[in-house]
C-alpha cells in the first residue's frame, strides 16, 4: 500500500482515494526518546518533550479541519474535493498527474496578475510547496489546501486567498475549465 508521511498529516492512498491522519510521529518521536532523556538526566524535560510532541498532532488535526471546511466554502475546481473531513482524518480524491517542480510553479506564479502575486506572498510559504500542487491534462491544481498553523497563516488564511483571488487562479492554472 501507497502511504507517504507529510509535515502533520500521514496519507495513505487508494485507487480512488487519499486518507490524510494527523499523525502521532511526533509524539512517538519523543517516546522513543525517553530511555535515552533518563540516562542522560534530562527526566523534567519528558513531560514538556511529549507536550510539544502532542501539539504536532493537534497541528495535523487543525490543517484536516482548514482544508475540509476551504473545499465546503469554495468547491472550487482548483481544489481535488474533500469527500469527507473529521479532524483526525480527511478522505479526497486521489488526484493522477505529476508533481511540479520549485521553477514550474515560479513561472506559473509570474502569470498571475501582480496584486495576486503580491497576496500570494503574504500567505503562509508552506500551502505554496510543489507538493502541495498537481498537474494535470486540465491544468494545476492544489492536493494540500489547509490554511497552516502559524501566526501568518492566522493573519493571512489560504482560504480567504483562495476565494479572493479565485477568477485570476483559474484562468492562469486551469484555463481550459475556467
Ligand atoms: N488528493 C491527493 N491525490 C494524490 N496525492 C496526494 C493527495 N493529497 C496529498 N497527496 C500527496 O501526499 C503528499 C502529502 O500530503 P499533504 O496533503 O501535502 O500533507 P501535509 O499537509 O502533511 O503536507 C503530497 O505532497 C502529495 O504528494
Ligand atoms: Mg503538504
Amino acid at each position: 500500500m501507497k502511504t507517504n508521511k507529510g509535515a502533520y498529516r500521514f496519507v495513505i492512498f487508494t485507487k480512488t482515494k487519499v486518507y490524510k491522519f494527523a499523525t502521532f510521529h511526533y509524539v512517538w518521536g519523543v517516546l522513543k526518546n525517553i530511555p535515552r532523556m533518563i540516562k542522560n538526566g534530562d527526566s523534567k524535560f519528558i513531560i514538556k518533550e511529549l507536550l510539544w510532541g502532542f501539539r504536532g498532532f493537534g497541528r495535523g488535526i487543525a490543517e484536516n479541519k482548514s482544508e475540509f471546511s476551504c473545499w465546503k466554502r469554495t468547491r472550487s475546481p482548483l481544489l481535488v474535493p474533500t469527500y469527507f473531513g473529521c479532524g483526525i482524518v480527511n478522505v479526497q480524491k486521489r488526484q493522477y498527474g505529476t508533481t511540479p517542480t520549485h521553477e514550474e510553479l515560479q513561472k506559473l506564479f509570474a502569470k498571475l496578475p501582480p496584486q495576486t502575486q503580491f497576496d500570494l506572498h503574504l500567505v503562509e510559504s508552506h500551502c505554496l510547496e510543489p507538493g502541495n500542487f498537481m498537474q494535470t491534462k486540465d491544468g494545476m491544481v492544489f492536493v494540500d489546501y489547509d490554511d497552516g498553523t502559524s501566526p501568518t497563516a492566522k493573519q493571512h488564511p489560504f482560504t480567504v486567498f483562495i476565494e479572493k483571488w479565485h477568477r485570476e487562479l483559474k484562468n492562469t492554472f486551469i484555463p481550459r475549465i475556467s
